[in-house]
């Protein structure tokens, strides 16, 4: 006879994992959107226990909740999908869940921060902000826990570009390059804004007019200097929304100045452009070049860090540390 005490084996985590009441609170009250199964200790086997939208009652409801309790109550990984979805909505339910592999964590955080950011695009109010930051701090308050966890968050990029998607993928980016360059002095304050600035520095894109934002011809003086705007449109927006820290503000504002001069809007060089302002140019160049955008193909990773170490526009040191997370895998 097996103890009562008995956890289910690794074979078993490989297929299944483990619900806490947390999360299956938060799911419908009398139709779980998954299968469930109990991990029945005698047999020392899992067996199905309800299905996908099938109606339970307020006992079974109980019964499945303080199961979970005691850890009895699994789901299959192949539903991790309709998992994701449903958590990525309430995203700080990651933070409770420890049976989720870091890998689709990292999922999760990817697409639960593109479908926010993309309604802040859409509509960048005060009310719809204010969701997207309280996920970022998910985030970052996950990574706060342990550092090394940026490795399976900078792994989840989108390769096709969309402005959502360009704003998550430098955030990944651009984080993992502040912790590496900031190891053993990094504060959580400083992660939250550098995460924040990162994730909006082209706000300003959501005003210039999408015939132009997605054109796959070259486009002519007269649109090329109304894309330019958007770092000063990004400013006053982030402004409006009452966001006073230079460190996200300048991350809009300068992310396409270049050390050599030859950047917008400022025309800024050297040591003009403040450090957190290079890193976004550094992260924003090399996550564009990366993603295939309607008027260019995506170039390797290899390729695009050689042009830019070729450049005379970006922090060479930078570079290198990028040169550094990107290759480390
Ligand atoms: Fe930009
Ligand atoms: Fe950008």
């Amino acid at each position: 006879m097996r103890s009562a005490t008995m956890k289910p084996g690794r074979e078993l985590h490989e297929e299944f994992y483990q619900v806490s009441p947390c999360i299956l609170e938060s799911f419908p009250r009398f139709r779980l959107p998954l299968d469930t199964f109990e991990f029945r200790e005698h047999i020392a086997q899992l067996v199905p226990l309800t299905r996908a939208d099938q109606r339970i009652s307020k006992e079974q409801r109980q019964e499945i909740l303080d199961k979970s309790g005691q850890g009895l109550i699994f789901v299959a990984r192949k539903d991790h999908s309709i998992y994701a979805k449903h958590i990525s909505k309430q995203l700080d339910l990651v933070l409770m869940d420890s049976n989720l592999k870091a890998s689709e964590i990292a999922l999760i955080f990817q697409q639960a921060l593109t479908d926010r950011l993309e309604a802040f695009l859409n509509q960048p109010v005060a009310s719809v902000f204010s969701d997207l930051r309280t996920d970022l701090l998910v985030l970052t308050e996950y990574l706060w826990q342990d550092l090394f966890r940026i490795k399976d968050i900078k792994k989840h990029l989108w390769s096709d570009h969309s402005q959502a998607r360009h704003g998550v993928n430098s955030t990944f980016v651009g984080l993992a390059l502040y912790m590496r360059l900031y190891e053993g002095e990094l504060r959580r304050k400083h992660l939250d804004d550098v995460a924040l600035g990162l994730l909006v520095h082209d706000l300003g894109m959501c005003k210039i007019p999408a015939f132009i934002r997605g054109k796959a011809t070259p486009l002519n003086r007269e649109e090329r200097e109304k894309i330019q705007e958007h770092c000063w449109i990004g400013t006053k927006l982030l402004h409006a929304l009452d966001v006073r820290a230079d460190s996200i503000l300048k991350q809009a504002l300068e992310h396409q100045e270049r050390l050599d001069g030859k950047g917008y809007p400022q025309k800024l060089s050297g040591k003009e452009i403040s450090i957190l302002g290079q890193l976004c140019a550094t992260v924003d160049s090399y996550c564009a070049m990366t993603t295939h955008r309607p008027y260019a193909e995506a170039q390797s990773p290899d390729s695009a860090l050689a042009a830019l170490s070729q450049s005379s526009g970006y922090n060479a040191k930078m570079v290198r540390a990028l040169q550094g997370v990107i290759l480390a895998g």
